[in-house]
């Protein structure tokens, strides 16, 4: 397993281009299995995350060409079953649940199981499946799922379910009658995937609200689409500048995707300007310690929480961060806390009490977003830095240590020990 080695203290400066957004390349990819015919993505991240799905729809007889542009073609679609050695690599696989039952009429898929995160259930997806008529089993830890043909209805989601809503906007595209989901999640992400699945003939209205209503057609076509930029790579690198009292111009980003980011960052003192050429970002000498609490979009989002702490160890004051959206997301407050960080974990809080400065220490990383903030840690900290467990940070950032090194970064990537 690799390893990566930064010696921290360098101003980040220069510019950096956003890739495609994984959370939206993942569910377009997938919407591939409604149609019989060449889809042809653009802007698809290259990525981990991505192969592992590549690999997953190959199993189901797709073929694909390419990363981006990515060509794929479900025409030979002959397996309807998502396998648990595939599975348990990516959670998000079961976003094939959906397609497959609209497609095939039937499903065979390995439950997700949790990550280091949380339990991660899937249980509002499959009861939205059964409201759309399916019937739906659980046996040897997968879900089997049939249909002969899905049926719209009125889905209220108990939570606001970002894969849920995608799994379910996807089936419903090609279910008999209207379909109404209320409580639906509102990423930019969901955007995408209702702007591609329209692309290829779907009729749906309201993605980006609390309600979609989807109206069922018999068909959907192939289609040549784009992958929204990464609003969490992105925003993962405006902290850096913000930790390292850099200048950087961050390139190809959606500054309309990372308001809430947007507005805490200058509350820590940083100044940002929505440019024509990208967004300006320029650190301030004192850091103002700064309250977060994650919440579904448009709140705060979850996947910058760690990072957000990883910069609130060295602001001027008390952060209290709190995490609404999964039950054990502050596995990256320990790892902190042993490169000087003084974090407190009280239920689901972390209190963060600024400290001068971060010493460069011997880290793991847990999960993806935990191996970033551990990063922006090491850039910022003094002496090195060695980041163990580094595919964690490979499932959702493509050639980081390029991109920061680009920036001015001391950071290099060496093989395990
Ligand atoms: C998506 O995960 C993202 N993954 C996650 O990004 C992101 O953190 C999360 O949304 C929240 O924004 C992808 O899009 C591939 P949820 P998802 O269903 O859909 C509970 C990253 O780092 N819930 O919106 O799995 C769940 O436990 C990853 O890129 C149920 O209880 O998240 C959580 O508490 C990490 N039952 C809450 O809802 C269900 O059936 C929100 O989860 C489904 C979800």
């Amino acid at each position: 397993m690799d390893r990566i080695i930064i010696y921290g203290g360098e101003k980040l400066q220069g510019e950096v281009f956003i890739s495609g957004a994984k959370n939206a390349a993942l569910p377009i990819m997938l919407s591939s299995l409604l149609t019989e015919g060449w889809n042809t993505f653009h802007n698809v991240p290259d990525l981990m995350d991505i192969k592992t799905t590549q690999k997953l729809l190959r199993s189901l007889g797709v073929e694909i060409e390419g990363v981006s542009p990515m060509r794929i073609n479900a025409r030979g679609l002959n397996n309807c079953e998502a396998s648990y050695e595939l599975v348990k690599t990516m959670r998000a696989s079961i976003l094939v649940l959906g397609p497959l039952v609209a497609r095939m009429g039937m499903a065979r898929v390995s439950l997700p199981g949790g990550c280091a995160i949380g339990a991660r259930p899937v249980n509002l997806h499959i009861k939205a499946l059964e409201d759309l008529g399916a019937k739906v089993s659980l046996k040897d830890g997968y879900v089997e799922a049939k249909a002969k043909r899905l049926k719209g209805k009125t889905i209220y989601f108990d939570i606001p379910t970002v894969t849920g809503t995608e799994n379910i906007m996807m089936a419903a595209a090609l279910a008999k009658g209207t379909t109404q989901l209320k409580n639906t999640a509102k990423e930019p992400e969901i955007v995408n995937l209702a702007e591609v699945l329209t692309a290829m003939g779907a009729k749906i209205q309201g993605a980006g609200t609390d309600t979609i209503v989807i109206e069922g057609v018999d068909r959907l076509n192939p289609v040549e689409a784009d992958v929204i930029p990464d609003r969490i790579e992105a925003g993962t690198y405006m902290i850096a500048a913000g930790m390292t009292g850099g200048n950087i111009l961050i390139k190809g980003a959606n500054p309309y995707h990372l308001e809430s980011l947007i507005t805490k960052l200058r509350d820590t003192g940083m100044e940002i300007s929505i440019t024509s050429e990208g967004i300006r970002v320029i650190g301030n000498k004192t850091i103002n310690s700064v309250d977060i609490k994650t919440l579904p979009y448009p709140g705060f989002p979850t996947d910058l929480q760690a990072q957000m702490m990883a910069f609130m160890t060295i602001g001027r004051g008390l952060s209290v961060i709190t995490e609404t959206v999964f039950e054990n997301r502050f596995m990256h407050a320990g790892e902190l806390m042993r490169m000087g960080a003084d974090i407190r974990i009280q239920g689901n809080s972390a209190v963060v009490r600024g400290v001068p400065t971060l010493k460069g220490a011997q880290v793991m990383a847990t999960d993806l977003r935990a191996s970033a903030s551990l990063i922006l840690a090491g850039l910022a900290a003094e002496g090195k830095t060695e980041l163990s467990r580094v595919y964690h940070i490979d499932r959702g950032y493509q050639e980081i240590e390029k991109k920061l090194s680009a920036l001015g970064a001391d950071i290099k990537r060496a093989p395990a020990k």
